[in-house]
């Protein structure tokens, strides 16, 4: 079967009764799940360096310099393993006209009057919003985490530039774990979908649902 624009390596369709969808392959999936799990313990040891009162955070990492040594490793973890998602999913996830209409229809979304959208690609307008924002955020923390890793990069730059760069990583911190609770609150909100990140399945009817397209371009393998 060619390509289409909308359908990855691996998607499938299984007729039966449900019919199943193969949505994600498991490397995909173990690369998602070593992400998440990054990003969450990435939060945890950040939070502890944070503030004061989040201190009692580093207990989870062995005390507070195995926090502030262990934080920028996992930082580092993250950016590889989320440029792996990034190439997975970049094509997928470019911006179409439809996906204006989507996010200008945002109440119906939310309202689940889906008959009044337009058919969805693999993702939606939402997801393809979530995934820029996580590619952006990483980017700036990356770069503003390695300005202000001492160890091994104090000498590249001044102290007022440490000072923004302090600055910068907290605030897109801040930001990156708004855009991850949008991300679990929706994956968890639309019923169905979690399957598609642990057993890399979801049904016919949830395809048909949330991403008509995607499962119309499968079947038939023409855009
Ligand atoms: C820890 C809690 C998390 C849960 C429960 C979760 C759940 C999910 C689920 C169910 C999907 C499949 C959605 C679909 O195919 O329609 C998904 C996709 C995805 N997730 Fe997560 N996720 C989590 C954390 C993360 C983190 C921390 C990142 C990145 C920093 C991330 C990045 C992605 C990406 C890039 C996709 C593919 C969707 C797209 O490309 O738009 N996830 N996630």
């Amino acid at each position: 079967m060619s390509r289409t624009f909308e359908v990855a390596p691996g998607d499938a369709v299984h007729p039966g009764d449900p019919v199943i969808v193969d949505r994600y392959t498991t490397g995909a999936r173990i690369n998602h799940w070593i992400t998440a799990a990054s990003l969450v313990l990435l939060a945890l040891s950040g939070l502890a360096l944070f503030h004061p009162r989040l201190f009692f955070l580093t207990s989870l990492f062995g005390g507070g310099s195995t926090t502030r040594m262990i934080h920028p490793w996992i930082g580092v973890v993250l950016f590889f393993s989320f440029l792996g998602l990034f190439f997975r999913f970049w094509k997928l996830n470019l911006w179409k006209r439809e996906d204006g209409t989507w996010m200008a229809r945002l109440r119906d979304v939310l309202t689940a009057h889906d008959e009044k959208l337009p058919e969805v690609g693999k993702y939606n307008a939402g997801q393809k919003l979530v995934f820029w924002l996580m590619s952006v955020l990483i980017i700036v923390l990356i770069a503003s985490g390695l300005v202000i890793w001492q160890e091994y990069f104090a000498q590249y730059t001044t102290v007022e530039q440490k000072r923004i760069a302090v600055l910068v990583h907290a605030i897109a911190a801040i930001v990156i774990i708004c855009v991850w609770i949008v991300h679990v609150y929706a994956a968890i909100w639309v019923r169905g979908t979690i399957s598609a990140m642990t057993r890399g399945k979801v049904t016919g009817g949830w395809a048909w649902r949330h991403h008509r397209r995607w499962l119309k371009e499968l079947v038939t393998g023409k855009t």
